[in-house]
């Protein structure tokens, strides 16, 4: 809890003028945005949803599923963002324009949809392990008409390297799945070689373990990361050069 007492209100004692801003454009802005209607009727279609999927095992495990089938309907209320985080990052893309995106953990592809609307000059691609839950996003990324994002069927480690090779730069990287210390600064230490001064790099789940605390510490610390910002939910880095004296933010969303 110790976060909450620390998190700054309204982005006020935010010093930073790039973060000042961001966090009321981003964080503070209470707009909603059109697409917010579009996809929360796919939000509470795939609540609805009670088709079982046969899901492998190929992160940190689940806190909250056991077994290997699980209903649509339970990982769209258990295990994907939340409005409130998905917004969020609809109207981050929606401020920085990040023209190409990586997503780690594609899962139903719910926050694929957002990724992807929030911007429709981006590319976003999007990796899953699950044959059964990269099969279920293809047909929901097609059923919406997408047409910038690809999402790809592989483990992380396997897909991630050959993809960062394609791309000549990496606007927003956004780390859902594989919660464990390792593979976290892994993906990051990875990710690190295509970022430019724009970049942001937002892992979720920063409070889910000790390892995910950790290994935030270590990410926020990194000395290429100039500014970091702590939204309890996810923590985002950036390595913007202007910003010449390292700045940590809470902030309460
Ligand atoms: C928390 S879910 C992603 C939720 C999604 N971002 C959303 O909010 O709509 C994490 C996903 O990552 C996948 N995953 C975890 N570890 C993986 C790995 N090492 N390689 C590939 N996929 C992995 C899981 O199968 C799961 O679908």
């Amino acid at each position: 809890m110790s976060h909450f007492f620390s998190a700054k209100r309204k982005g006020h004692a935010v010093h930073s003028p790039f973060a000042y801003k961001l966090c009321e454009e981003v964080f503070y802005n209470t707009n909603s945005f059109y697409d917010f209607e579009t996809l929360k009727e796919v939000r509470l279609s795939l609540a609805r949803n009670k088709t079982e999927l046969v899901i492998g095992d190929f992160g940190a495990g689940s806190k909250t599923f056991k077994g290997n089938k699980r209903k649509v309907s339970d990982i769209a209320s258990k295990g994907i963002s939340s409005s409130l985080q998905s917004e969020l990052l609809y109207k981050l893309i929606n401020y920085l324009r990040p023209a190409t995106i990586i997503e780690l953990g594609t899962s139903l592809g719910l926050n694929t949809l957002y990724l992807s609307m929030a911007n429709s000059r981006a590319k976003v691609y999007s990796i899953e392990g699950s044959e059964s839950l990269f099969e279920f996003a293809t047909s929901l990324s097609a059923k919406n008409k997408l047409t910038n994002c690809e999402i790809i069927h592989g483990k992380f480690d396997a897909v991630l390297p050959g993809l960062l090779n394609k791309i000549n730069s990496l606007d927003l990287f956004y780390v859902d799945g594989n919660h464990t210390y390792e593979a976290t600064l892994n993906y990051f230490n990875m990710a690190l070689e295509k970022r430019n001064t724009d970049s942001v790099f937002i892992f979720d789940d920063i409070y889910w373990s000790e390892g995910m605390t950790r290994a935030w510490n270590d990410i926020s610390n990194n000395a290429k990361v100039t500014l970091s910002i702590d939204a309890f939910y996810f923590g985002l880095v950036f390595f913007k050069t202007e910003v010449k004296e390292k700045v940590h933010l809470k902030i309460l969303v």
